[in-house]
């Protein structure tokens, strides 16, 4: 195992991508001199342009994917006191979005193929104080919509998008952020729309679009051609989006295809090299949707490779082993979010020495499936050097390495290892 690595630590292309056009963008915020205000020049052009891509009607840009979410459930509807259904595979950040509008997540276990909230099992959480369903569109695949849609029709309950991983992605013919009532999604700088920090609202309602306005900007409206009032109308928030983020995203929007696109051939290239190779099961694209592949998830099956430890423990060696052999490779949620503290707590405190007492036990297991993600998943490509800009032959060199790694399990098994940090 231990001769040279097969790919050398310069084969790799970075992310985000930076080129003369995005570093012209932002420069040119600079030489205009407007730096901030909700309707400053490029916030205002990148809600157009991110809206007629998507299709929504409205867009708005924000200070994070976190704060797009909660405008999002804001404007669907959501209260204090209220309950949304969450995937319990996904980033925490879904599931603040509830807090932070004072409702409560509910976890609902997700989908063994896609990945995405299972919809056979989110009926059973509906209870009279649920107020919206979330669909993350987990490593850039849409949750199945059709069948949210339904479930949310049939009870009154709106469906809510996170589309943080699927910029650019379709379900049927309908691209994500125009899929549901309300969207909110991450435009951070690990995204396939990266620009630093920063979130995108989408609507098709005049009234949610005005709701999560408010609620970004303090509470005020803001008109483009008249003095400001300074009149709060609820309470809100400062979670404005920002000029040269925006710049940077309407210039990386004009790329955001292409790079889907190359994604999405790295993606197959991958699949078609590692079909067959025992105790692998690469990611699962249902027919009616797309996927940016944020992730390239490969699930590790344990059993097939005669492994009867903990799963996980088979998961690190082998990332160790792909990383010696210099494959970017990753660990993306190494639990399900409703095992985190966060969580579980009876108050929201932060206070180490309170831990202990406010904390519900987790059941390891529990999720069941997000469970099994979490402990055998391993993505190919990392949020510095995803798939999005690869060059194709690399993930011939990927393969080849898995391919190696995996004949000299044996090998593999018997070295000593760093372990993934493991909380529960
Ligand atoms: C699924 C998902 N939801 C929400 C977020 C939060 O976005 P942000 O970090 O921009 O607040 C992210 C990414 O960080 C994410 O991947």
């Amino acid at each position: 195992m231990n001769d040279r690595p097969l790919i050398g630590p310069d084969e790799h292309k970075p992310w985000p991508e930076i080129t003369e056009a995005d570093k012209k963008a932002v420069a040119a915020v600079l030489d205009r001199g407007v730096l901030a205000g909700p309707n400053a020049p490029e916030i205002r052009a990148l809600e157009e342009e991110y809206a007629a891509y998507t299709g929504a009607r409205h867009c708005l840009a924000t200070n994070a994917g976190t704060s797009s979410l909660h405008a999002a459930l804001a404007a669907a509807g959501v209260e204090p006191g209220g309950e949304v259904i969450v995937p319990a595979y996904t980033f925490v950040a879904s599931a603040f979005a509830a807090i932070h509008q004072g409702a409560e997540p509910v976890f609902c276990d997700v989908d063994p193929r896609t990945f995405t909230i299972d919809t056979t099992q989110v009926e059973a959480l509906i209870t009279e104080r649920t107020q919206a369903i979330m669909a993350v569109h987990a490593h850039g695949q849409p949750a199945d919509m059709a069948e949210l849609k339904a479930i949310g029709a049939r009870h009154g309950v709106p469906i809510v998008e996170d589309n943080s991983q699927a910029h650019g992605i379709r379900y049927r013919d309908e691209m994500t952020g125009s899929l549901s009532e309300t969207s909110g999604a991450s435009v951070n700088h690990s995204k396939n729309l990266p620009a630093g920090e920063g979130g995108l609202f989408t609507t098709d309602d005049e009234e949610s679009y005005h709701i999560a306005r408010r609620l970004v900007l303090y509470g005020e409206d803001v008109p483009a051609d008249a003095p400001r009032p300074y009149w709060s109308h609820g309470v809100g928030w400062n979670y404005r989006g920002q000029e040269m983020v925006c710049a940077l995203a309407r210039s990386q929007l004009r790329r955001l295809d292409e790079h889907n696109t190359r994604s999405q051939e790295n993606a197959a290239r991958l699949t078609e090299g590692l079909k067959g190779l025992t105790g692998v099961e690469t990611p699962f694209v249902h027919p009616d949707r797309g996927c940016s592949y944020w992730k390239y998830q490969l699930l590790l099956h344990p059993e097939e490779l005669g492994f009867d430890g903990d799963p996980r423990d088979l998961r690190d060696r082998i990332m160790r082993a792909l990383q010696a052999e210099g494959v970017e490779v990753s660990i993306w949620q190494p639990q399900p979010v409703p095992a985190q503290v966060a969580f579980r707590r009876r108050t929201q405190v932060w206070r180490p020495d309170t831990e202990a007492e406010a904390v519900r036990p987790w059941v390891p297991g529990a999720f069941p499936v997000a469970s099994r993600i979490c402990a055998t998943g391993l993505s190919l490509g990392t949020m510095w050097r995803p798939l999005y800009v690869q060059e194709p032959e690399l993930m011939d060199r990927y393969v080849q390495a898995v391919e190696k790694v995996f004949a000299n399990l044996d090998v593999v098994l018997s070295q000593p290892f760093e372990p993934y940090p493991r909380v529960v």
